[in-house]
């Protein structure tokens, strides 16, 4: 064969290839307002950045007449490309191929491009669309699983690991999304389970549809499995980019810095936001928004654990990560999920060279039987743990309650902040005002004339010398009490200082997290 030949007989592998699995499955994907895995792809990359590997890869299985059938690329798209100029390594399954199961050459596939991931040190996205372990490939597929998620978890911390979830993601494929950093989600298109409706029915008796088990609502709300939700593929792409945009692209580089921008002063007055009724709820994110770059935030798990707001933003371009207890919520009080949600964004933060800005205002750990019995000493432990485990630069700021366990929980001085500053309306105490005269006063207040009135005095004398950040201040565990409207200069001083701050922990192979 001539070259030109040889060139158009690759034109026309690479067509057959291309198709997927033929018109009718695409038309079937199409129909459940799913787009194609290469149109996935192209549309979030950067137009003409894409480059696809392993197009011709075929699987080698026999069982079950298996030997019959071609599997275009073994029913899953890798490659690499770029996001904003920043480069990725990703992979897309593509459902129109034997419902993009996983067989063992899928599988190598996946690996093979998470360790170009690895070694070249930037982010590895994977869109999830599969019907789990191809049935017929039997212990093969579930060595290729294992295959995928000794890798996730050799590239945890190191390397982003960012999870879609475009269409079924059962079984134990569940848990590659698990072990990366972020999981996307899509309204009526995502659905995880470990097992389905099917099982669920057979074995318990109980009825629910796929959507109610493990819809994309589901594990926003109330799982936690799932870091962004979307309404459509399109919205969920745009989010994908914006994350991309803040964090490094792998544990020995920085997140790229962006032009400095003031925040948007007219629309977020720092002064009026706090109430002056310590018992008013406000959102904790107008505080944010007024003192970030440009008044932008982009929040992580919004629909999760509400009590606690996470996410990113900038402090004159750099990229920092916000955790702040939410008033509006449960008065921001801690939780087993608030907990569990601060804690994992505070080891990303960590592990990627994200400073901390830490803002507070709650009033302790929820007090009940269901949290005790939830195992709230455990995921609570796993905040203190995160934080005191931390190395980047962490700044504090006490924006009004924060009593007892709450307080130290918090990125306080004694778990090592950086700095830490406190509004004039900053209450840290050991416990709330009322709660502590009926303790200490008890039997003054039951013995006097008037208890009501008398247990009011104490409150008040209680309030007095306890509710405010002078105490604190008095002992050094706070570094200065600035008004409001100083926080962002006083922020951006203590992060340009600490920037190149290095700390290192004693030896040891791992610590043994609260997990
Ligand atoms: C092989 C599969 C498959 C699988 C789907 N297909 N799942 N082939 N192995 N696991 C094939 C179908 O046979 C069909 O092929 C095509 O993909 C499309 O599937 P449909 O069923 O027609 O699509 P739909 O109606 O949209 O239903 C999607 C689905 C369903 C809900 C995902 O296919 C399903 O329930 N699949 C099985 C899910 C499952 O139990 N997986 C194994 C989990 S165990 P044709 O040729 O007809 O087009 C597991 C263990 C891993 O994953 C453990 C790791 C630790």
């Amino acid at each position: 064969m001539s070259i030109k030949q040889k060139t158009l007989d690759l034109k026309k592998r690479m067509q057959n290839a291309l198709q997927g699995g033929g018109a009718k499955a695409i038309e079937k994907q199409v129909a459940m307002g799913k787009m194609t895995a290469r149109e996935r792809i192209i549309s979030l990359l950067d137009p003409n950045s894409f480059h696809e590997y392993d197009l011709f890869v075929e699987h080698a299985a026999k069982d079950f007449d298996m030997d019959k059938k071609h599997l275009p690329g073994d029913g899953v798209i890798t490659g690499t490309g770029t996001i904003h100029g920043y480069p990725v390594c990703i992979y897309a399954q593509d459902f129109t191929v034997a419902g993009g199961s996983l067989g063992l050459m899928h599988a190598r596939k996946i690996g093979k491009i998470m360790d170009h991931a690895m070694n070249l040190k930037i982010p590895i996205i994977g869109i999830n669309d599969s019907g789990g372990a191809r049935i017929q490939e039997g212990v093969n597929s579930l060595a290729g699983y294992g295959e995928i998620f000794y890798r996730n978890t050799q590239a945890s911390g190191v390397i982003p690991q960012i999870s879609v979830i475009l269409g079924p993601c059962a079984g134990g494929a569940v848990y590659s999304p698990a072990l990366t950093d972020f999981v996307f989600v899509v309204d009526k298109i995502s659905k995880m389970f470990i097992t389905g409706p099917e099982v669920i029915r057979s074995v318990l008796g109980e009825e629910i549809s796929m959507e109610a088990l493990g819809g994309a609502r589901v594990h926003s709300e109330i799982t936690g499995n799932a870091h962004f939700f979307s309404e459509s593929e399109t919205e969920c792409f745009q989010k994908i980019k914006k994350l991309v945009s803040y964090i490094p692209w792998s544990n020995k580089h920085k997140a790229v810095a962006f032009p400095k921008k003031a925040p948007k002063t007219r629309q977020y007055k720092i002064d009026n936001i706090i109430p002056t009724d310590p018992r008013e709820p406000y959102d904790v994110r107008d505080v944010i928004r007024s003192i970030s770059d440009d008044s932008d935030f982009f929040e992580v798990q919004e629909l999760f654990a509400a009590n606690m707001v996470i996410g990113f933003g900038r402090m004159n371009g750099q990229t920092v990560g916000f955790v702040a207890n939410q008033p509006l919520v449960l008065a921001g009080v801690l939780d087993v999920d608030s907990s569990d949600k601060a804690a994992r964004f505070i080891r990303y933060c960590d592990a990627f060279n994200i400073p901390l800005v830490t803002l507070v205002d709650l009033p302790g750990y929820l007090p009940g039987i269901d949290q005790e019995h939830a195992g709230v000493i455990r995921h609570g432990a796993k905040i203190l743990y995160s934080y005191s485990e931390a190395t980047v630069p962490k700044v504090t700021v006490i924006l009004r309650k924060a009593y007892g366990g709450g307080y130290i929980a918090m990125c306080s001085r004694h778990l090592k902040a950086d700095f830490v500053f406190a509004w004039p309306t900053a209450e840290i105490a050991v416990m709330g005002p009322e709660g502590a005269a009926n303790i200490i006063f008890r039997s003054e207040i039951m013995n006097s004339p008037n208890p009501e009135e008398t247990r009011q005095k104490k409150v008040d004398e209680y309030k007095k010398k306890f509710a405010n950040p002078y105490v604190a201040a008095a002992h050094g565990y706070i570094d200065a009490v600035i008004e409001p409207g100083e926080t962002r200069k006083f922020l951006l001083h203590a992060l340009e200082i600490s920037a190149e701050k290095s700390e290192q922990g004693p030896y040891k192979k791992h610590g043994i997290p609260p997990f």
